[in-house]
């Protein structure tokens, strides 16, 4: 297999874990390059199903190295639920001491970074983003403001102390008179970071790099990314977004190889289109059909519970992704979902209401969505489970016909195509 990343297409929960697992199997080594545990990723093998949320996809088969890279933002405390989950299910707990590794440049979220999320979302009422509440965007406000603690700094307790001390009275100040929360001392802060220590201490990786000038070399690579493309700090629906780069520019910077080394860019997109937060999503179903996707798809997020809103394939923002996201093939997960219903939709542009302007142009300003109406394809539905289809082949023809058009449209070959979430329900093209 070439060096790949996975990337989500879409706004997150297009079954990249699924895909990640699946690949996983031709890897040597298999990073994550951004976000933290916002994200929730569902494995199923066989007929078990497992939730990851920092711990990259490719933990199951217990012989690949796994890494949290320096693009991640890592809430310590649920790491360690994560693992203790993972671990409760029959995972051993020495293959995460052999084979999960931190690199020593990402960054903890701290409590406060929890709490100002929190906060954050209260003040702003109903222009609220939706976010998990999990700390991400104040964490990743603070690397970027420099003032951010990275797991190497939990290793160091002096320079831990000297940095306490010039960011705590800033961070006091902010969360009293910013958000009216408590300020914390530097004993709080010092003990917090002392059992994100021993927490973290067994997986970081300190010899990191003369192993990555080997995996470079002679290993093949997997990036896993988290959330999805419409959701890219830069790209997405901003501001209803996430506070990192889940595309193959990301991966480049997030997993400290630079871009050279990737080979292939595997977009993963859903047959369908979901969306859990808040923020304009041009194809959603307000109606039955939405409420069947929802149903049928088993739409709930996996980190928060939440109903993911849902819709129609959109082209326009498929397109759109495939562009700024570099994406170079397609993974198309959940065609069964499609096999329920007598008519299958594709958006293939947009209206705008005001003007009668019909545009194939994805509208990057998120705040005009709401003059779009998406202009939509219809195609037969094929009606007939799918689930045991394992090649290209098995598939019925106006199946075929769907996922033809959809080559056509977006202009890239669809190399894997899901049709359940096990493993095994996957065919190769
Ligand atoms: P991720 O965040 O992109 O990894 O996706 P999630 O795990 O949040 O959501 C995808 C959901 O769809 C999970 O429950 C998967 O088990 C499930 N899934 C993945 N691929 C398929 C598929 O082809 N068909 C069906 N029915 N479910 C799938
Ligand atoms: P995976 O990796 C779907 C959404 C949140 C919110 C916005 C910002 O499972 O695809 P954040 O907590 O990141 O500041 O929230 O992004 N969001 C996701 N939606 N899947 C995810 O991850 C998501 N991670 C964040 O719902 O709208
Ligand atoms: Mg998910």
């Amino acid at each position: 297999m070439k060096n790949t990343v996975v990337v989500g297409a879409q706004f997150g929960d297009e079954g990249k874990a699924k895909i990640t697992d699946l690949l996983a199997t031709e890897a040597d080594f298999i990073i994550r390059y951004q976000g933290g545990s916002n994200a929730g990723h569902t494995v199923v093998a066989d007929g078990k199903k497992y939730a990851f949320h920092l711990i990259p996809s490719g933990i199951l088969y217990e012989n690949k190295v796994c890494m949290i890279g320096a693009g991640c933002v890592i809430k310590p405390d649920d790491l360690e639920k994560e693992i203790n989950d993972v671990v409760a299910q029959g995972i051993k707990r020495e293959y995460f001491e052999k084979y999960l590794k931190i690199s020593p440049l990402a960054h903890i979220t701290m409590k406060y970074h929890t709490d100002i999320d929190g906060c954050n979302e209260t003040a702003l009422g109903p222009n609220k983003i939706g976010t998990t509440k999990k700390g991400i965007g104040p964490t990743y406000a603070d690397k970027y403001n420099r003032c951010g603690i990275r797991v190497e700094d939990l290793f160091n307790k002096e320079l831990l102390s000297k940095k306490i001390d010039n960011i705590l009275p800033k961070k006091n100040k902010e969360l009293e008179f910013v958000y009216g929360l408590k300020p914390f001392t530097k004993e709080q802060i010092l003990e917090e970071c002392e059992r994100y220590k021993s927490i973290l201490e067994p997986y970081v990786d300190f010899n990191w790099q003369e192993k990555f000038f080997d995996y470079k070399k002679n290993k093949t690579i997997l990036f896993e990314g988290a959330q999805g493309i419409m959701l890219d700090i830069d790209y997405g629906t901003y501001p209803f977004v996430t506070s990192s780069s889940p595309s193959a520019g990301g991966a480049a910077v997030g997993a400290s190889m630079g871009p050279m080394v990737i080979n292939r860019v595997l977009g993963v997109f859903k047959s369908y289109m979901t969306r859990v937060g808040e923020g304009a999503f041009v194809t959603e179903l307000d109606d039955d059909t939405g409420e069947e996707l929802r149903k049928i798809g088993g739409e709930y997020g996996v980190t928060t519970g939440r109903p993911r809103r849902c819709g129609w394939f959109d082209t326009v923002s498929a397109k759109y992704a495939i562009m700024v996201g570099g994406i170079t093939e397609i993974a198309l997960t959940k065609l069964d979902v499609l096999s329920n219903f007598d008519e299958i939709k594709l958006a293939v542009a947009y209206k705008n209401i005001e003007t009668g302007d019909v545009t194939s142009n994805y509208p990057t300003n998120v705040f005009t969505h709401k003059n779009y109406v998406p202009v939509y394809e219809t195609y037969k539905g094929w009606k007939t489970d799918i689930s045991k289809c394992r090649t290209y082949k098995e598939l019925p023809q106006n199946a075929k016909s769907y996922l033809k058009k959809l080559e056509e449209i977006l202009g890239l070959k669809i190399t894997i195509i899901s049709v359940g979430p096990d493993r095994e329900q996957t065919i190769i093209v």
